[in-house]
């Protein structure tokens, strides 16, 4: 696919240009250079793995890094002992930071192996200034840090990591730019995220996001259309439209278009089957919207609307703009428009200054909504953040109780939920070979429910009508119904 990409026109012996994306173009027919000597020399291509924490942003930019890497010649690997090992890394909670440095010692044992191995390590973690010092001065086997407002520069980086033979660290505060057309190497064939906005400028109290990602920059409508377009043709069925607030997609271009405007068009790109998105902050959920997708075939019914708190008081603390009660009645209108529509949430315990009363509140906001699934986090302090600075932390084994009842009361809830389409046929894009059946399939219902059923792999990629034969608390057991989508 892309990797084949000719690089016509570019010759890696004149100066770098300056305009991107041609300026990487030339380092990949640089480092592509040094790719088929690797090859000559030992009778096999590089290899490159990368390991991708976070969220579907990351999930997504991995793509595109993959892409490059391809485009120089790496051969794809899930083995941490290749040539070029990756991490891609998140910084949301505490918890996804001390993942990082925990296998970074695993891969200094490695390199020592393997000294040729190049390690690199981009993402929101990078865009800290305090862990690219520890990086600096304890993790000196890192061979290339970078941010996540220049993941385009990867063969930039790579050709200097292989000319200057020193650590390249190389990580900016900010950007106002998108640079299109970069290739990407898909996960799935049928399948893809499209990144709508980049950023976030909602700044929740708790939350490192803006400060690690930027200031809010939303694509333009037509490079969004135009990759969409591209998708259908090379036979991707579902696209899944990626910011960290689409609802407020389009308010700071040129020309402002609303995200239910933007949804309208991507509707209609012939071949596109299903349309999901990710994530919607209530604060701004517009009727619009829920008339769009209510009148929509293609846009799946699911949304994920995260609550993060059912106390109005901690709600304002958190700075989400939003009250239990706005957040109820929005959950009404949406029902009211699309009955058959599946919720899904965050919610995070332990907020400073969260009280039983508060807890017992976002209690009271998962029975009354009944979500389909919840991920429930524990509060982390991110340094930076203005909620690291409140009084009140709540000790340990307290956030901890809640949380456990959360968990408890989310999951009951789930399992009566989710299987409400029990003995009914339901439309299913098959995805991959069931991990533990062997002859199966699992596949995803429009409303994000899993289902596992016999199948031929020579179905995925393609929406089957199956037979939800039984449920098991969050995935459906089923079988193929007689007739097919196509
Ligand atoms: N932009 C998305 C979420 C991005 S982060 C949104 O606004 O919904 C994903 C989730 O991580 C958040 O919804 C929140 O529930 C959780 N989260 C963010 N910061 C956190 C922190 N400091 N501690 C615990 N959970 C956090
Ligand atoms: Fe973080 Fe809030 Fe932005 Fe989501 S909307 S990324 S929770 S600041
Ligand atoms: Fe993590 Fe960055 Fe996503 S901090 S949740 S990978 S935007």
């Amino acid at each position: 696919m892309k990797q084949n990409i000719h690089f016509s026109g570019i010759d890696p012996e004149l100066p770098p240009p300056a305009e991107e994306p041609d300026r990487q173009l030339y380092f990949a027919a640089k480092c592509r250079q040094w790719a088929d000597a690797f090859t000559k020399r030992c009778g096999r291509r590089p290899t490159a793995c990368i390991r991708t924490f976070g969220c579907q942003m990351n999930s997504r930019d991995s793509e595109k890094l993959l892409g490059v890497l391809k485009q120089i010649g790496y051969e794809e690997t899930d083995d941490e002992q290749a040539d070029f090992v990756l991490y891609n890394t998140c910084t949301v909670r505490e918890n996804a930071n001390k993942r990082v440095y925990g296998r970074l010692g695993y891969l200094n044992a490695a390199k020592k192996k393997k000294p040729d191995m190049i390690i690199a390590l981009c993402g929101c973690m990078m865009q800290e200034a305090q862990v690219v010092e520890k990086i600096r001065s304890s993790y000196r086997f890192v061979d290339i840090v970078f941010g996540t407002h220049n993941i385009f520069q990867l063969a930039e980086l790579l050709w200097r990591r292989l000319s200057e033979g020193k650590m390249v660290v190389d990580v900016w505060e900010g950007t106002d730019r998108i640079v299109e057309d970069l290739p990407a190497e898909r996960k799935y064939p049928f399948k893809s995220g499209v990144n709508i906005m980049f950023g976030c400028n909602n700044f929740c109290s708790y939350c490192i996001v803006p400060y690690v990602r930027g200031r809010e920059r939303s694509r333009r409508p037509e490079d969004i259309i135009a990759e969409v377009r591209r998708l259908a043709a090379d036979g991707v069925a579902e696209v899944m439209l990626l910011g960290q607030n689409v609802n407020s997609y389009g308010k700071t271009l040129d020309t402002p278009v609303t995200f239910a405007e933007l949804l309208k068009q991507v509707d209609a790109v012939e071949g596109i089957k299903r349309i999901r998105f990710m994530t919607s902050h209530p604060k701004d959920l517009s009727d619009e919207l829920i008339e769009v997708m209510a009148s929509s075939s293609k846009i799946c019914r699911h949304l994920h609307l995260p609550v993060q708190s059912g106390s109005s008081r901690i709600l304002k603390q958190m700075n989400r703009h939003y009250t239990k009660e706005q957040y109820l009645e929005l959950v009404e209108r949406i029902r009211r428009a699309i009955p058959d529509i599946s919720l899904t949430t965050d919610i995070i315990v332990g907020f400073p200054g969260e009280t039983e009363e508060d807890f017992l509140e976002t209690m009271d906001v998962v029975e009354r909504v009944r979500y389909d699934s919840a991920f429930t986090f524990i509060y982390s302090k991110r340094t930076g953040t203005p909620a690291a600075e409140m009084p009140g932390q709540v000790p340990e084994n307290v956030v901890k109780d809640r949380f456990d009842r959360l968990l408890r009361r989310v999951q009951e809830i789930s399992s009566e939920v989710c299987g409400r389409d029990v003995h009914t046929v339901q439309k299913v894009l098959a995805e991959e070979p069931d991990d533990h059946l062997a002859g199966y399939l699992t596949g995803r219902m429009d409303n994000n429910t899993i289902v596992h059923f016999p199948g031929d792999e020579s179905l995925i990629g393609s929406i089957v009508d199956v037979y939800l034969e039984e449920s098991r608390g969050f995935y459906y057991m089923g079988k193929l119904a007689e007739s097919r989508d196509e």
